[in-house]
């Protein structure tokens, strides 16, 4: 047995051996940043920024476990609703994180791909999430997939507008129009399901994340805050994950 010593009062990290179930498809709604601010009296940017720490152990402990999927919601088409400053500190926060993190992810076979609409975003941030998804768009390992300025509900209508335009075009009938035409026309073209959906800071509610692919997700909604969840909450999650019955309407 392969002993694991780590610091008092601090859990190892587990490993894919130590779970029964994984899920194949983990979301994120990274929840909870403004609040840790407040509560250590900082500016909303340093509770962001703290936030992108937790983010980079989060998806290398993904990736340490095997996982196919990681949906991360990093900016919803709601959160242009803050003030200029907030929104500054975001965009600026994207720069940050890929310029510190895209050599690792690369090196490490992850595909990143940014789901949302990219052109709504600065030309900046625009530049370096296309080259980030070009870098790594043949990269075989984790689907990393970063949500920013992205909607569930604008998704759904972008898949049906692209629906709409094949059946006009001739190259596509209506009753062809299904529930695998839909998934096919959506950001996650081509990945599972969401298994596993977390939500931290004890808000309980999906604020328009992957609507379509969280049909049959389990939820999960940890109380702490988004900068102090560790990788040990994330394990406790997965293994929460393990021990739900999933029936997808059967009777077992
Ligand atoms: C989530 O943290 C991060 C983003 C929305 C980008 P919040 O900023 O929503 O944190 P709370 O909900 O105000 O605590
Ligand atoms: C959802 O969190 C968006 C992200 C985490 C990026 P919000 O904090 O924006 O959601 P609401 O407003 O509380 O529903
Ligand atoms: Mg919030």
């Amino acid at each position: 047995m392969k002993l694991k010593f780590t610091k008092p009062g601090k859990k190892a990290a587990r490993t894919r051996a130590d779970f029964a179930k994984l899920p194949r498809h983990v979301a994120i709604i990274m929840d909870g940043n403004g609040r840790w601010a407040k509560k250590h009296k900082l500016n909303v940017a340093m509770g962001h920024r703290k936030g992108t720490e937790t983010l980079r152990e989060v998806i290398r402990h993904t990736d340490d476990l095997g996982i196919e999927a990681l949906s991360i919601y990093a900016f919803s088409t709601e959160n242009w609703k803050r003030s200029p400053e907030e929104v500054g500190a975001l965009m600026q926060l994207i720069l940050d994180f890929f310029a510190s993190e895209i050599d690792e992810l690369d090196a490490k076979n992850v595909r990143i791909l940014i789901l949302g609409d990219k052109l709504g975003l600065p030309e900046k941030q625009r530049d370096v999430l296309v080259e980030a998804e070009t870098r790594t768009c043949r990269n075989t390992g984790l689907k990393l997939n970063i949500c920013l300025n992205y909607g569930g509900r604008a998704e759904i209508v972008r898949a049906a507008q692209e629906l709409a335009l094949l059946v006009q075009a001739g190259q596509m009938r209506v009753e062809d129009i299904t529930e695998e035409a839909v998934a096919c026309h959506l950001y996650t073209k081509g990945q599972p399901d969401v298994d596993l959906m977390i939500r931290t800071s004890g808000e309980m509610r999906l604020s328009n994340f992957l609507l379509y692919q969280c049909a049959y997700a389990e939820f999960l909604f940890p109380k702490v805050l988004w900068p102090d969840f560790t990788v040990a909450d994330y394990d406790d999650a997965l293994e929460a994950y393990g021990g739900r019955e999933r029936r997808f309407g059967k009777r077992l």
